[in-house]
């Protein structure tokens, strides 16, 4: 194992056997669903930066993979939707992360009347060689983990994600991304990657990575504030503003021109006639936005028209529209 690859252990080690609350600032509300209880130290160790959790993934009880666990609480709430014996599968490397999760399991089990821990199928493994199948899995999902990978295992890690999803399954993540250049020190600083820190890629940096392993759609379905990185407490001569992102990438063949990215961006057409036709499958009705792909709009403000608007992307898409 690499240097920083010991160091992710150890932190994580610690952080099985002393929760620590905010040791990863999640920035979103945790989802609290009807019938729902999330026990007390499963909230504690809420170490994501958003959710990987969205009804839309979640219709017909898919199979859903979910590598590293923390607490458990993504793993609870995903078999709130798939609620069948061993539908939810976790993975994680870390041992100790392992016991707590499960023993968090049967407390949640203890607080929910309709969830068994049998739902929930917890395997030892890497993120980098994980033991599933090729093609199995619905939806396959990781919060927080992938940021602290460096390239090479970044990319190991979503093949194989790749790898066992089924065609047209989801991947869905949830990173911190940063767009200023990170200094050197701290990317090389093992501690702080570990922390969810110093790893963050600038946002079209890790969409490349997402479509250069194959994945033909991209959402990105939120964008918020996660950290700042200041000079007085970090090697750093500028604030770092580090944001944190939560994307679905959808298994779907590669489109001869390119993935097709969802940023958020809408075409209106605002013209005389009864709709605007690109003749590409894109049929605009005269004031009705729909949803385009970063592509779509490309192609669409090429035509320079004045009667079609294309807004910018809002980074809050998850359905609908083009392609
Ligand atoms: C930042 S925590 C996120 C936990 C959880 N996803 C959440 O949102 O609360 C990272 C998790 O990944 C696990 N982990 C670290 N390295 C891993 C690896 N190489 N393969 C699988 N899991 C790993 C840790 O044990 C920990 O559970």
């Amino acid at each position: 194992m690499s240097n920083y690859l010991e160091t992710t252990y150890d932190v994580y080690k610690e952080a099985a056997e002393n929760p620590q609350k905010g040791l990863c600032c999640t920035t979103t509300p945790v989802w609290l669903l009807p019938g729902l209880s999330i026990p007390q130290k499963m909230l504690e160790m809420n170490y994501g930066c958003g959710s990987t959790v969205n009804a839309r993934d979640m219709v017909n009880s898919p199979t859903v993979l979910y590598v590293g666990i923390g607490g458990g609480m993504e793993l609870l709430q995903f078999s709130y939707f798939s609620r069948r014996n061993k539908a939810i599968i976790g993975v994680d490397i870390v041992d100790e992360m392992i016991k707590v999760c499960q023993e968090n399991m049967i407390e949640a089990e203890a607080q929910n009347s309709w969830f068994s821990s049998e739902f929930v199928d917890i395997r030892k493994g890497s993120a980098l060689s994980l033991p599933i199948d090729d093609n199995s899995v619905d939806v396959a999902a990781q919060n927080c983990l992938f940021n602290i990978f460096e390239e090479a295992e970044l990319k190991q890690a979503l093949k194989e994600m790749y790898r066992v999803l089924k065609p047209r399954g989801r991947l869905v993540l949830s990173d911190p991304t940063c767009e200023q250049a990170m200094p050197e020190s701290l990317k090389q600083d093992a501690r702080l990657r570990a922390l969810c820190l110093s790893g963050a890629l600038p946002l079209q940096d890790y969409i490349n990575m997402i479509t250069d392993i194959g994945f033909g759609t991209v959402e990105i379905r939120a964008k918020r504030p996660y950290r700042i990185l200041d000079p007085e407490n970090y090697d750093t001569d500028s604030l770092i503003y580090i944001e944190s992102v939560e994307v679905c990438a959808i298994k779907d063949p590669m489109p001869d021109d390119g993935p097709c990215v969802f940023t958020g961006k809408t075409a209106i057409y605002y013209g005389k006639e009864e709709y605007f036709d690109d003749e590409k499958g894109h049929v605009l009705l005269p004031n009705q936005p729909l949803a385009v792909c970063d592509k779509t709009a490309g192609a669409l403000s090429r035509l320079n028209r004045k009667d079609i608007f294309i807004s910018g992307s809002t980074f809050f898409y998850d359905g609908g529209g083009c392609c």
